[in-house]
């Protein structure tokens, strides 16, 4: 991504930008594993379900993972019958399960209550499996952690191979790990699974091993290539990836502009047109987000703040080769994935306009102006 144009007038600002080529290599590289190993990509919409993303996958992707009825209801806008929809969560509602069923080719019930009540109604339409907790942690913030104690998250092993026969469904879905860089955590869920269930596990159709590796950092696929193979060698099964952040992660930028600056207590406070309400995590999990300008080096330090009333709408302290200036443009890096579809309008600032570039043309995709923000306030 060329920094200098990012920061031209040609965004409004704030922006939200849109890597294609970023995206395009990722997605370049999913398709390369399809080829290698014969496993199958769905895009995981929940991180950034923007039809520009979808339409972007559809020809690497076998369709879209959904975690509810109206990400289904788009997932099956945007696809318009080119690949399927796989769906898990622990919400699913009694009044929604037809049109789930009728939208979702896969579904994976989150525990062994939600499978007992909507199995048998579900299953003349879609083919059933089940969340499955390999009871394995890999992340040390138990916020993020799938596998933690009284998770949430899927039928704990044990209790799935004391209830079930793999017989009785047709596939199993995992999702054990967030932002990983390597396959190790894959090896072992997934020597967990043939130590439980051995070659009971042939008698699946399909096993979703769910999203959380990011594909486009690691180097080295063998791993993953090799454990696919012998997957399916060994248990004929169809096997399903589902990345999200993977995908749109590193491909999404969030330019901002100064619109003040002053010290206080002894720190330059720099006011930017944007806020945490476009990154709420940054909030949620006091995270730090990258920022292009930032220099180790710099000799001048600045706390970004975001420019609501929220004392900590704050994104973070970071040091500067040159003082920022009321009108200069800053830009968040890596901010692709649960970022816009967290975003929020919290004392009425706009959501940025979303663009999305590559190496010939900028192209603005979406603008939200005040009917937006008025439909969502103003009583029916
Ligand atoms: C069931 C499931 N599948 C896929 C994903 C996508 O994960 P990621 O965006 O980390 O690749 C998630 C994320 O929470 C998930 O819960």
């Amino acid at each position: 991504m060329d920094f200098q144009v990012l920061k031209d007038s040609v965004y409004s600002s704030p922006a939200f930008v849109l890597d294609e080529i970023e995206i395009t290599r990722v997605l370049d590289i999913l398709a390369e594993l399809r080829t290698q190993c014969g496993c199958k990509v769905l895009y995981s919409i929940k991180s950034l379900p923007f039809s520009a993303v979808m339409d972007m996958a559809l020809p690497f992707v076998d369709g879209f993972s959904v975690s509810s009825l109206f990400e289904a209801r788009l997932a099956d806008e945007v696809l318009a019958g080119q690949g399927s929809i796989h769906l898990t969560t622990p919400g699913i509602r009694h009044d929604e399960l037809d049109e789930l069923s009728s939208l979702c080719s896969y579904i994976s019930f989150n525990s062994l209550t939600q499978y007992q009540r909507y199995a048998e109604a579900a299953q003349t339409q879609t083919s059933i499996g089940l969340r499955v907790n390999p009871k394995l942690s890999f992340l040390q913030d138990e916020r993020f952690d799938p596998c933690r104690q009284h998770s949430k998250l899927g039928v704990a092993i044990d209790d799935l191979s004391r209830s079930i026969c793999l017989d009785q469904i047709q596939g199993l879905h995992i999702h054990n790990i967030f932002s990983a860089t390597d396959f190790r955590p894959l090896i072992k869920t997934i020597d967990q699974l043939r130590q439980h269930f051995g070659v009971e596990l042939a008698q699946l159709e399909w096993l979703n091993i769910g999203g959380g590796y990011l594909f486009g950092q690691i180097e080295d696929h063998r791993p993953f290539v090799e454990l696919v193979n012998k997957l399916i060698h060994d248990f004929g099964v169809e096997v399903y990836i589902e990345p999200g952040k993977g995908v749109v992660g590193r491909a999404g930028y969030l330019v901002a502009t100064v619109l003040d600056s002053f010290v206080s207590d002894g720190e330059t406070i720099v006011i930017l047109d944007t806020s945490v309400n476009h990154n709420p995590e940054v909030f949620e999990y006091q995270r730090q987000p990258e920022l292009h300008e930032h220099d180790p080096d710099g000799q001048y330090t600045a706390i970004l703040a975001g420019c609501t009333c929220l004392a900590g709408d704050v994104f973070g302290q970071y040091r500067f080769k040159e003082p920022l200036e009321v009108g200069d443009k800053v830009v968040f890096k890596n901010v692709g994935a649960y970022t816009l579809i967290k975003a929020n309008r919290f004392n009425g600032y706009n959501l940025p306009d979303i663009y999305l570039s590559n190496a010939l043309r900028v192209k603005k995709l979406k603008h939200y102006d005040y009917q937006n923000y008025r439909r969502q306030w103003v009583v029916d």
